[in-house]
């Protein structure tokens, strides 16, 4: 079954949107009719990847914005507000897997004990102190439409257990 949507005159924000899941996220969302904010640190595929909204119609335009960092997702909400004027949709997206191989070659995920210390707090900053970051740039807006959605990317690690030997 195919599902449509249409968010014609709706704003979203979508953070980690320059590639992967956050770029399809933003990519949909503008298939359904809604101006982007794409939001990312990566600046080069994030700018390019306005551009791939902008090819389908919809308004878009690009922050660089470190979901780490108080001041640049303040300076992110200041410009989304004062370019968009508004938000409908938050995507909480950005993230980050930090792992090392036995060879220390960075990989995704397992083994448990060789991601760092540093990285953990790393991964903690951005994924969930991302998101509580963004969302409370946000929060006042939302309060005073009484509307909107916010939508944070998780993992299935939330729900499943990993193995601790090297992939
Ligand atoms: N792909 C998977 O299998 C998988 C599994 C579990 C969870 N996730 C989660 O899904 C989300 C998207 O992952 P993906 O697979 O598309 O990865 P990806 O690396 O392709 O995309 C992540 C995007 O977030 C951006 N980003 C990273 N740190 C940032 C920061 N501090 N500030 C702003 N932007 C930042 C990156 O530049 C990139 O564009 C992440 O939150 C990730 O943890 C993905």
């Amino acid at each position: 079954m195919k599902v449509s949507y249409d968010f014609s005159g709706k704003v979203a924000v979508v953070t980690g949107s320059a590639t992967g899941i956050g770029h399809a996220i933003a990519m949909e969302f503008a298939k359904a009719g809604a101006d982007i904010a794409v939001c990312d640190y990566n600046e080069e595929k994030g700018k390019a990847t306005v551009e791939e909204i902008k090819a389908l119609g919809s308004k878009a335009a690009f922050y660089k914005c470190d979901v780490s960092k108080d001041e640049d997702v303040a300076a992110m909400k200041d410009g989304v507000m004062k370019e968009f004027g508004t938000i409908d949709f938050l995507l909480s997206n950005a993230g980050v897997s930090y792992g090392y191989k036995p060879d220390k070659t960075p990989c995704l995920g397992p083994p448990f004990t060789n991601v760092l210390v540093s990285d953990w707090e790393r991964m903690f900053d951005i994924n969930l102190f991302g998101m509580v970051r963004v969302i409370q740039a946000f929060y006042d807006v939302f309060k005073e439409k009484k509307e909107g959605k916010i939508v944070c990317t998780a993992s299935i690690a939330a729900f499943e257990s990993t193995s601790l030997q090297p992939q």
